[in-house]
């Protein structure tokens, strides 16, 4: 039987570690969110940043704009924060409207203040192994919750499912920069479970509920679930099948409880991360 990786523990660890360093500095971190639209997700996500953001002592704005904000109206504001010098760090919330390419405006956020390492920069630093400014927040945060249950990362066999900007690619990077042998699977992928079946870690980021399955998990194998939607009963999901899935695994994480809270652990460590490097 898996041990259960406790996200929502470790998170909360991290939180009250920020709050006392925090209370110790003679200026607030700051940290500004740009909500586009009424993505119903998204409202959740940037209410739970927002509060945590606030419980850690820090300035916390949340920009809300409307579903039909204009390219010139979303780079002023972007452009305002770069030049506003309490806004330690800049977070443009996505999925941005139809409208909208959300590669016109990260690359307009300063480097510095690019608090989800989305900037083309710090994407570069990363895969440089050059020390970006802020390292994208899920990635991160599983890294922490690996750490934290003393997985060994050298020489692993990692298997990362999902190849988004957000999640699957910095990962990826980040597991290999750490000395992984990483292989990366995606939605055109052959044969998934011949390769999911080599993996020590194997990390699933695909929104698909239930896609890993007990037969695709080699025994002992630590199984990261990035994965959480909404079913039709309003229950939340991962793309592990988790009852069956911890029967077999090394460790695992739950959803809710795993990933999702050390999301926004490492969105507040990064915005005091930056924070602390300007001053
Ligand atoms: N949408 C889903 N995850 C994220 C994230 O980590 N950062 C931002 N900006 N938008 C997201």
């Amino acid at each position: 039987m898996a041990q259960i990786m406790d996200g929502k523990a470790l998170s909360n660890k991290i939180l009250n570690d920020i709050k006392e360093k925090t209370r110790l500095l003679k200026t607030k971190p700051g940290l500004c969110v740009i909500l586009v639209g009424n993505n119903p997700a998204s409202q959740i996500y940037v209410k739970n940043k927002e509060k945590q953001a606030q419980n850690a002592g820090f300035n916390s704005t949340v920009y809300k704009l409307s579903e039909n904000t204009g390219k010139d109206e979303l780079l002023n504001l972007i452009n305002s924060l770069n030049n506003d010098d309490a806004a330690d760090g800049i977070l443009l919330q996505l999925p941005l409207p139809k409208h909208l390419n959300p590669y016109d405006f990260l690359d307009k956020i300063d480097p510095k203040k690019d608090v989800d390492g989305f900037h083309p920069i710090n994407a570069g630093k990363l895969m440089l192994n050059e020390n970006p400014y802020s390292i994208p927040c899920t990635p991160k945060g599983i890294l922490a919750l690996l750490d934290e249950y003393k997985i060994r990362i050298e020489g692993a066999n990692a298997v990362v499912l999902g190849r988004s900007n957000i999640v699957g690619k910095p990962l990826a990077q980040l597991l290999l920069n750490k000395n992984a042998t990483v292989t990366m699977a995606h939605s055109k992928t052959k044969n998934l479970s011949e390769i999911t079946k080599q993996a020590d870690i194997l990390i699933s980021a695909t929104g698909c509920p239930d896609i890993i399955t007990k037969d695709m998990v080699k025994e002992g194998a630590v199984v990261i679930d990035v994965g959480i939607i909404r079913d039709d009963n309003g229950k939340l999901r991962g793309d592990v099948d988790f009852n069956n899935v911890k029967e077999i695994a090394g460790f695992i994480t739950p959803v809710p409880g795993g990933v999702g809270p050390m999301t926004i652990a490492s969105l507040i460590q990064n915005t005091y991360n930056l924070h602390i490097f300007k001053e």
